[in-house]
């Protein structure tokens, strides 16, 4: 796992961006994993403002994304599948229907999480997933006690993911949902290089379970140190509850140039 301490939220979408850029350059037709939430959305301007100068093109890519809210109407700006749309997805030049995202109004939920598992799988695979995690260590909608080795599937969401998201709600924790879809643990495994990022004190422990932590259902994304390609990118207010601070900050600077993440 490499651990990257940027010095701001533009540090990260550029280095960010630049592991999208350079996969798209050497497969223009790659697979990525997009997360919803506040922590990417570095990544996605900056490779909006990218797209819009030429310097990347997303044409002929595919994308899907981690989770979404069962029973928010089509129309609801805080389903992710629309939350995606407006960040990203409308400001590069995805082909129509190249991105896709869980169905949270199937009537066959069984059978919706299957069908997502498959799509996946016969889109070749994710090459590149980016992610957030919670403040209780939850990667897409994976919340504590999520057996490591979930697919796709139904979740209750814990108390403090519904209050952490209340602000899109505005300010309502009754107002979000109760229960989501998510890839499982295993699902977001199988992805070829995986770049989490995390921003703000606030998920400072969340950030020390996932690096430094014993493997645990208890801290789902601890699961991310059975991956060979992990990236993290995090800001000083998310590392600063890191044992090993320094050396993840000496092994960043005097990393060969040619290595890339
Ligand atoms: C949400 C999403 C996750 C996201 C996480 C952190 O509940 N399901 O995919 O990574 O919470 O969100 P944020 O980046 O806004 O802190």
């Amino acid at each position: 796992m490499e651990v990257i301490i940027l010095q701001d939220a533009a540090e990260i979408g550029a280095v960010g961006a630049d592991a999208v850029a350079a996969l798209l350059d050497r497969k223009p037709e790659a697979v990525l994993g997009l997360a919803t939430g506040s922590s990417p959305l570095a990544i996605y301007d900056e490779l909006a403002r990218r797209c819009d100068s030429g310097t990347v093109s997303f044409r002929g890519a595919r994308g899907f994304t981690l989770d979404e809210y069962v029973g928010l109407p089509a129309e609801h700006p805080q389903r992710y599948r629309n939350v995606i749309d407006e960040v990203f997805v409308c400001k590069v030049d995805f082909a129509p229907g190249a991105v896709q995202g869980p169905d949270g109004l199937a009537a066959d939920i069984p059978a919706a999480c299957a069908e997502y598992e498959a799509a996946i799988r016969d889109a070749g695979g994710v090459d590149l997933q980016i992610l957030g995690i919670g403040t209780d260590g939850h990667i897409a909608f994976n919340e504590p006690g999520s057996s490591l080795g979930s697919r796709t599937r139904i979740k209750t969401l814990t108390r403090q993911t519904r209050v952490d998201n209340a602000r899109f709600f505005g300010g309502d924790v009754d107002a979000v949902p109760t229960h989501c879809l998510t890839q499982g643990l295993a699902t977001i495994l199988e992805a070829s290089h995986l770049i989490l990022v995390a921003t703000g004190r606030q998920k400072a422990e969340a950030v020390h379970q996932l690096v430094e932590g014993p493997v645990s259902a208890m801290w789902p994304a601890t699961i991310l140190q059975l991956h060979p390609h992990v990236t993290v990118l995090l800001d000083g207010a998310a590392a600063q509850r890191l044992q090993l601070v320094d050396y993840y900050r000496e092994t960043y600077r005097s990393k060969p140039e040619w290595q890339g993440i």
